[in-house]
């Protein structure tokens, strides 16, 4: 059996780590989604909310559990028991933060393996930042987040809140 962690901050989920998470679900046996708990980021969603709509939008995805975590992220794959730690890569862009998170992974444990997954091409440029401020902006993001995640949206006062 083996399960890999799939850690961020999901705020708020979008269609390109539900992509990331399927792709997953064709390697590892079970993926916990993992909502990092980070008191000095500060978050449109809170810590329940954010699972909340991860538990929703992955309601049909039976190899998925999500939790959260505080602290390290090797910590957390000790907790979880877990085999690898997968990441989503959209550009060359993200490589640079991706590589040396992995590298300081690999180097404080061992046994910590980074799965890097690319998402379909039509997610490549998507980011929960932008998702947040093409809403703040009542912009349609129907094609980017789950209608469970738009309406949540809907329901921030983000002109004030936008992070
Ligand atoms: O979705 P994000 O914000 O890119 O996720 C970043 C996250 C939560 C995976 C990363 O910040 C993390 O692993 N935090 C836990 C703290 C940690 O282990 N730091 C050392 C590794 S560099």
């Amino acid at each position: 059996m083996k399960t890999a962690l799939f850690p961020g901050s999901f705020d708020p989920v979008t269609n390109g780590h539900i992509d990331v998470i399927q792709r997953a679900c064709l390697l590892f046996d079970k993926i916990i989604v993992t909502v990092a708990i980070n008191s000095d980021k500060h978050t449109l969603f809170d810590i329940e909310e954010r699972k909340e709509l991860l538990s929703e939008v992955c309601k049909d995805i039976p190899k998925v559990k999500v939790a959260s975590f505080e602290g390290l992220l090797i910590d957390a794959m000790k907790t979880f028991k877990t085999v690898a730690v997968i990441r989503g890569l959209r550009a060359i862009s993200d490589f640079e933060y991706e590589f040396q998170m992995a590298m300081m992974n690999r180097t404080l444990c061992q046994d910590c393996e980074t799965v890097f997954l690319m998402p379909a091409p039509e997610y490549s440029f998507l980011s929960s930042r932008m998702i947040k401020e093409i809403a703040m902006f009542n912009g349609d993001i129907s094609h980017f987040v789950p209608p469970v995640v738009a309406k949540a949206l809907k329901g921030k006062n983000l002109g004030t809140n936008l992070c």
